[in-house]
Order: structure tokens, then C-alpha cells, then sequence
């Protein structure tokens, strides 16, 4: 594969957010509800040097409400508070400053026992690109202050956001990077969208969306391109592309000789899939294949 995990951006990265650390009561680390593993950077725990920390399950509204369940519990079972919320429309984010304060809440009682009037509860945004730090942030802030995005030299100063009373955040997230050592990793955030297709080949991005939604969501497929046969063997490629062109010709992408564009039908799957369209989908369950992390 050709896109690479650079050690420059990550030592960067790293220095960039513990600098942080100290002006901070608590890292917020998003991840994508779709893809919880892939999102997550696997250093994440040594970067944050044991900071109190809430991990949030973004993009909820697209992917699928049960595996979010059994995502809260297992980062529940890892010790760490979660919260599921869908920063586009707002859904679930007020739970961010309630639980914030839950997580540091016997420091506040401290501060409260010694006549301390505690003040609110100071967090880092942390998550990889596009996995929705600026729009949350916005969300939170209630307005339209953060810029989109991860231009390097936007920011000048460190501002703090109020995000309601008991919550503020410094205005420019921690950005973190994915492993891409992992080609599984890759695959799913192409899938997802947070990588730009110009990295990786469409035709493969969607050989491995059909191959991973077959296995999970056969029924959703079917019934999108109304399909009938699901690939035989999974390991099987022919398979595999079978499946593909069976989709390219339920949606008319024919070239001469009735011969399938697959590059076509590639693109209409992604667009598809990261538009929402085959419903509400997860690509990673906990304890099942999941991408390896270095803890
Ligand atoms: P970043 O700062 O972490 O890089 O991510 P950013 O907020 O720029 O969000 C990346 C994309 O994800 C944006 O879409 C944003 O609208 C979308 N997004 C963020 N949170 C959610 C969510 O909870 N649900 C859904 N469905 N989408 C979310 P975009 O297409 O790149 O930009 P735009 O067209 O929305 O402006």
C-alpha cells in the first residue's frame, strides 16, 4: 500500500498536544463511530500521560446503533467513560460537559470541601483528520467559531471555547494519526471517507467495502442493489468482484461488449456507503479482527 504511518508527523503531533497537557483537566478523544479501532491512534494512551480522558463515538447517526452499544461497553469493561454523539445535528453532545464533570468529579468535590469555587472543567479535543473535531467543537461552542479543518498555521494564539458553563476547550484540537502500518486500518478509513481517494485505488477501496459489508451486511446489500447470490467464499477475489459487477449492472454501468465499469460501479458503492445511503453501518466489532495496536 502505498500511503505511509510518517514518524515526523507523529512526533510532531505528540509534542504538540503534551505541551497541552497542562492547560488541560481532561482530553476529549473522538473517534469514529463507524470504524472505533481504525480512528484510534495506537499510542493514544502513552501521548496523553494518564490525563482523565473521555472517548466520544462520533458519526453516530451513521453507524450502527448496536455496535455502538457493544463499542460503549467494551471501552466501559477498558475503564474509559464514552459517550455516542452525532455532531451534525447536536445529538447526544450535551452529555460531553455532564460527563467531563462526572469524570473529575472528585476533584471538584476536593476544590468544593476547601471553599474553592471549582471553576469549569478544561478539555482537549484529540482524534485523527476528519473524524469531526471542528464541527464538535462548533457544536459545543454553540456558533460558528472554530475553523474547519486541519490547516497547518490557522490558529495563531490558544483560545478557549466556552462550551456551556461547566466546560471550555482550547480552540485548536490535538491531531492524531492513524496507524497505516495496517492495511486493514487504511481500507476502512478510504471506506469511511477520511482518506482522500487520490492515496488509494477506488476500485480497491471498494473491493474491500463489498468484501467487509458482505460479511456483515449481507441484507443491506442485497437489498440496496437487489442482489441475490452473496459471494460463496469470502476469501475467494473472484468472488468477490462477481459481487461488484453484479452491482455495476443492476446500476446500468456497462461499457461496450456488456462488459462491467468496474471503476464506475466502484464510485457509485463509495459515494453510496459514505453518503449513508445502505443505512446505518459499522466495520469493526470489538474483539473480532480488529487491527493491532501497540499498548
Ligand atoms: P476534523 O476537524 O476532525 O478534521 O473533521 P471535521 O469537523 O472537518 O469533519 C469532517 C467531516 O465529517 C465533515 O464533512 C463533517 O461535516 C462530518 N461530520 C462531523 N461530525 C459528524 C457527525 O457526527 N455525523 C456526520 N454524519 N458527519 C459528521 P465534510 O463533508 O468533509 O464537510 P461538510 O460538507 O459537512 O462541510
Amino acid at each position: 500500500m502505498s500511503i505511509q504511518w510518517f514518524p515526523g508527523h507523529m512526533t510532531r503531533a505528540k509534542r504538540q498536544i503534551q505541551d497541552k497537557l497542562k492547560l488541560i483537566d481532561i482530553a476529549i478523544e473522538l473517534l469514529d463511530a463507524r470504524v472505533p479501532l481504525s480512528s484510534r491512534n495506537p499510542m493514544v494512551d502513552s501521548i496523553l500521560q494518564g490525563k482523565p480522558r473521555l472517548i466520544v463515538l462520533n458519526k453516530s447517526d451513521l453507524a450502527d446503533p448496536r455496535a455502538t452499544e457493544q463499542w460503549m461497553s467494551y471501552f466501559d469493561h477498558e475503564g474509559h467513560a464514552c459517550v455516542s454523539v452525532d455532531s451534525h445535528t447536536g445529538t447526544n453532545v450535551g452529555h460531553i460537559p455532564v460527563k467531563a464533570r462526572e469524570l473529575l468529579r472528585e476533584k471538584i468535590d476536593r476544590q468544593i470541601a476547601k471553599g474553592m469555587n471549582p471553576r469549569a472543567v478544561r478539555g482537549l479535543i484529540v482524534g485523527i483528520p476528519n473524524v469531526g473535531k471542528s464541527t464538535l467543537i462548533n457544536r459545543l461552542a454553540g456558533r460558528n467559531i472554530a475553523l474547519t479543518g486541519d490547516k497547518p498555521g490557522v490558529t495563531k494564539g490558544q483560545q478557549w471555547i466556552k462550551a456551556g458553563k461547566d466546560l471550555e476547550l482550547l480552540d485548536t484540537p490535538g491531531i492524531l494519526w492513524p496507524k497505516f502500518e495496517d492495511q486493514l486500518v487504511g481500507y476502512r478509513l478510504a471506506m469511511t471517507g477520511a482518506i482522500r481517494e487520490q492515496i488509494l485505488n477506488v476500485d480497491d477501496i471498494a473491493y474491500f467495502a463489498v468484501l467487509e459489508l458482505a460479511k456483515r451486511y449481507w441484507p443491506i446489500l442485497a437489498e440496496r442493489y437487489q442482489l441475490d447470490n452473496p459471494p460463496s467464499d469470502f476469501e475467494d477475489n473472484e468472488e468477490i468482484v462477481r459481487v461488484m459487477e453484479d452491482i455495476g449492472r443492476r446500476r446500468g454501468c456497462l461499457v461496450s461488449g456488456g462488459r462491467v465499469d468496474l471503476e464506475k460501479a466502484s464510485g457509485i458503492i463509495l459515494r453510496d456507503l459514505r453518503a449513508g445511503k445502505l443505512g446505518r453501518i459499522t466495520l469493526e466489532a470489538p474483539y473480532d479482527d480488529m487491527p493491532s495496536r501497540e499498548q
